[in-house]
């Protein structure tokens, strides 16, 4: 059976990453996941400094779901680097790197210290991020901008590189589109939806920043639809996530065009997801006489169904 698949230039031995800031720097979880199992780890978001983020409370529980906005708090690049990959490469694990910028010039000088990195095998550009004001979002919520970061970031680095899509446009294919055209190796899809939950008693809204980011099984099913509108819009191949609890759900995502899956929200319900999802793949694809997995993405049947006359 195989488990791998190809992102651009990029092999990774299985389907399933962790997402980018539901899995810490992936070292705080090397204790209860092997990191050299999974198919990848997208680090939490990266500026090129340190930022403290925004202040508590920054995560609440919704229906099916969780409302965050810490607001990119993280160690920045330079310190990234010293500290986190040495040991993340030791692990054996396949690093993503999700980056942040205020500015287009910020984005290409992180991407360029990562280049000079030993141990990172890919770039996810975070110009999706709904919890902070500056940076990130404008580039994500405007075609030209979208262009303009990946054009720009394409330029100063040999690593891939996959852009991180917002769902909070009404056309997440034309934006799919604009990533391709500006040469991206891949795309990620969704990033969380910008939401807002209030506590009636005081009026007071739940998260300091008052809004902040929908992930989780809430939003499976619109995430799904927009993969499958990306799948139909570009050619590069995507990485699909929102709301994956279980195997089905992963196998929804890569039947509807997802050539690998990142896994968010579920980690902080059930860190040992992981082997889990890979057996429930495996099973399914035993079932089914698959032997590659690759075989899989983009399936769906839209034929009429069959009457029961
Ligand atoms: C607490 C938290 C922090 C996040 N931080 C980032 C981040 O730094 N960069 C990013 O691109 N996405 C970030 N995300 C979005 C996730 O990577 C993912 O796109 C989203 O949560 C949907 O997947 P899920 O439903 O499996 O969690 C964050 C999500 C959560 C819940």
């Amino acid at each position: 059976m195989d488990l791998s698949v190809r992102l651009g230039p990029l092999t990774l031995k299985n389907p399933l990453i962790a997402a980018s800031g539901c899995f810490g720097y992936g070292l705080e979880y090397g204790e209860v996941v092997d990191l050299s199992s999974l198919g990848g780890v997208c680090v939490k978001g990266l500026f090129l400094s340190e930022r403290e983020g925004h202040p508590p409370p920054r995560i609440v529980e919704t229906p099916g779901g969780m409302l965050n906005a810490i607001g990119l708090q993280g160690i920045g690049v330079h310190r990234f680097i010293a500290e986190r990959l040495p040991e993340l490469r030791e692990r054996g694990a396949t690093v993503l790197v999700n980056i942040c910028g205020v500015t287009l010039d910020e984005y290409v000088e992180v991407a360029r210290v990562l280049s000079d990195a030993e141990g990172v095998a890919a770039i996810e550009l975070n110009i999706s991020c709904p919890n902070i004001k500056e940076g990130g979002i404008q580039f994500g919520c405007s075609l030209s901008g979208t262009y303009d970061v990946v054009s720009a970031v394409k330029k100063v680095t040999h690593l891939p590189v996959i852009p991180k899509l917002t769902p909070n446009v009404t056309s997440p294919s034309a934006f799919a589109r604009a990533a391709e055209d500006a040469g991206a190796d891949a795309i990620s899809l969704v990033n969380t939806f910008l939401a807002m939950a209030i506590d009636v008693e005081t009026r007071r809204p739940r998260l300091s920043n008052i809004m902040g980011g929908l992930s989780g099984p809430a939003i499976r099913p619109i995430a799904v639809r927009m993969v499958y509108e990306c799948r139909c819009e570009v050619k590069i191949p995507i990485i699909g996530m929102g709301g994956i609890m279980d195997a089905r759900d992963a196998l929804e995502f890569i039947i509807a065009g997802a050539d690998a899956v990142q896994v968010g929200t579920a980690n902080f319900v059930d860190p040992f997801v992981w082997g889990k999802i890979l057996d429930g793949i495996s099973d399914y694809m035993t079932r089914h006489g698959i032997a590659r997995i690759a075989d899989l993405v983009g399936t769906t049947d839209t034929s009429p169904a069959h009457s029961h006359a």
